[in-house]
């Protein structure tokens, strides 16, 4: 099976969250599962330089307002075809945001040609690679299955993945010639999303398949609340929809051979731990104390993230005696209101406001636990990265969240060992009390060491999750043919 990935981002190339993990993880396993895989990405200034010595595949005078060329190379393994189009993506930094931080006025045009090319591609234009799946990753990859689908037989076949339904991609109506839809696309049963174009609707009304990054998103998605507008047609295409959890790089992510890290550890050998959290204590400028359970973040500060509910609960923190160490960046406000919490109160709750992806792994290693407080969550990977390093993760109960954690409370009918600590509903409270209950367990030596010791063996590899993807390739090429 050949499969076509669209995407965005990818690891370790272009990076602003977990959809750059995964579009960089996923082809290497899925290759033990018989499937070949390139992945299409728009030739960012970062792309062309990984592909310095990549071939010219494709070589076209006029593409959505100028020349292009389409590269084909590999980097750190993967198999990349760029879409280089200086007049679309020869600009430096963020992938979406211009220096003054909005969105670049012409996103519309540059992922509508990043998904035109995938659409031409799926059709034959590299003779050396016809897909026999073209797959789309979130709003900037939707309109290919849309294009395809109008492009009628013979094509492949279309996954639609949806790593997050709250960027839909949405684009003034005036934009549908442009982006090479016919007038009769644009309704309810097609790219028409209240008065505007939504790239993501394309992709979710016309794909043949839909994913989503697990099980419980994928349900919660299809209510009117979890849905955020696009319920009504997730609960129509319910029979074409299904949840596949993301896994992590586990070369990547490996506290045996982490480079990062200021002491190797393994879970046959966690003293090295301590070394770890006192390196990070150290590098926050926390007191050193062994015996204060060390609270790692590490995340995008925004409204998803839940992260204005830990600030609420500073008070709690400082009460039972938690350190805090908060790796993120995002929102102004609460970079700042974080930031001015760390200067009251020193030794005791630290911040680093940025992006730092070394950082992050050095909190992995040397954090207690560590709090994903999501209000919705596709998947999440930081709990992964941390039920990995021993972390034990206190997460809210939503989404891949939910799939990923097992609470004391859950596993009692079971008989699974638990890997963390659940709260319910997101609230400051809720979350507090799980906090506590955190502590009250960290205080009790040997089950904090059951809970570390479950959560490093927890299976949260890519290995039969991508198995998952492959056997849908399969049964979708199959129905085609
Ligand atoms: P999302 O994609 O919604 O941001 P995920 O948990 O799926 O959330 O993925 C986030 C990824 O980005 C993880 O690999 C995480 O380690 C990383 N990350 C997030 N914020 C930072 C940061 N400030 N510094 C370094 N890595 C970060
Ligand atoms: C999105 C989601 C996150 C998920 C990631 C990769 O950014 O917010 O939950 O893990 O995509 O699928």
């Amino acid at each position: 099976i050949r499969v076509l990935a669209v995407a965005s981002e990818v690891y370790p190339i272009v990076k602003t969250g977990g959809l750059a993990d995964v579009v960089g993880a996923l082809p290497a396993a899925l290759k033990q599962h018989g499937v070949t895989t390139r992945t299409l990405v728009p030739g960012y200034p970062d792309v062309l330089k990984a592909l310095a010595s990549a071939e010219t595949l494709l070589h076209w005078p006029e593409f959505y307002g100028g020349p292009i060329r389409v590269l084909g190379g590999t980097h750190d393994g993967l198999d990349l075809f760029a879409l280089d189009a200086p007049h679309l993506y020869a600009r430096p930094g963020n992938p979406y945001v211009g220096p003054d931080g909005r969105d670049w006025p012409d996103n519309g045009i540059r992922f509508a040609a990043l998904s035109r090319m995938a659409a031409e591609i799926g059709q034959g234009a590299i003779t050396s690679f016809v897909p026999d799946i073209v797959h789309a990753h979130d709003w900037q990859a939707g309109l290919a299955p849309a294009l395809l689908h109008y492009a009628g037989q013979p094509r492949p076949g279309t996954v639609m993945t949806v790593h997050n339904l709250a960027y839909q991609g949405q684009f003034s109506p005036d934009m549908l010639a442009a982006f090479g839809l016919p007038s009769e696309s644009y309704a309810l049963h097609g790219v028409e999303y209240y008065g505007t174009i939504s790239l993501l609707k394309a992709g979710l009304q016309f794909a043949d398949r839909i994913t989503t990054v697990s099980p419980t998103y994928a349900r919660e998605i299809q209510s009117d609340e979890g849905g955020m507008g696009l319920g009504g047609l997730l609960r129509e295409r319910a029979d074409v929809l299904s949840g596949i959890l993301n896994g992590i790089d586990i070369s990547v992510w490996n506290p045996a051979t982490d480079p990062d890290i200021a002491a190797r550890f393994s879970s046959e050998q966690p003293a090295d731990r301590a070394v770890n959290k006192a390196a990070l204590q150290r590098r926050f400028g926390l007191d050193p104390t062994p015996d204060a359970m060390l609270l790692g973040v590490i995340s995008r500060l925004s409204w998803q993230k839940g992260l204005d509910l830990l600030l609420e609960n500073i008070p709690t923190l400082l009460g039972e005696g938690i350190q805090l160490a908060l790796l993120g960046s995002g929102d102004r406000d609460l970079q700042d209101r974080y930031a001015a919490l760390a200067r009251d109160n020193p030794g005791r709750i630290a911040v680093v406001i940025g992006y730092d992806e070394a950082l992050a792994h050095l909190i992995q290693a040397g954090a207690d636990a560590l709090a994903v407080p999501s209000r919705f969550e596709p998947c999440g990977l930081t709990q992964l990265c941390a039920l990995r390093y021993g972390a034990v993760p206190v997460v809210a109960n939503v989404g891949g969240l939910a799939d990923t954690v097992l609470d004391f409370d859950e596993v009692a009918i079971t008989g699974d060992a638990p890997t963390g600590v659940k709260f319910a509903p997101v609230t400051s409270d809720a979350l507090a009390h799980g906090l506590r209950k955190a502590n009250l367990l960290f205080n009790d030596k040997v089950t904090w060491r059951r809970l570390q010791q479950a959560g490093m063996a927890t299976d949260v590899s890519w290995h039969n999750r991508a198995g998952r993807y492959a056997a849908l390739y399969r049964e979708l090429a199959t129905t085609r043919r």
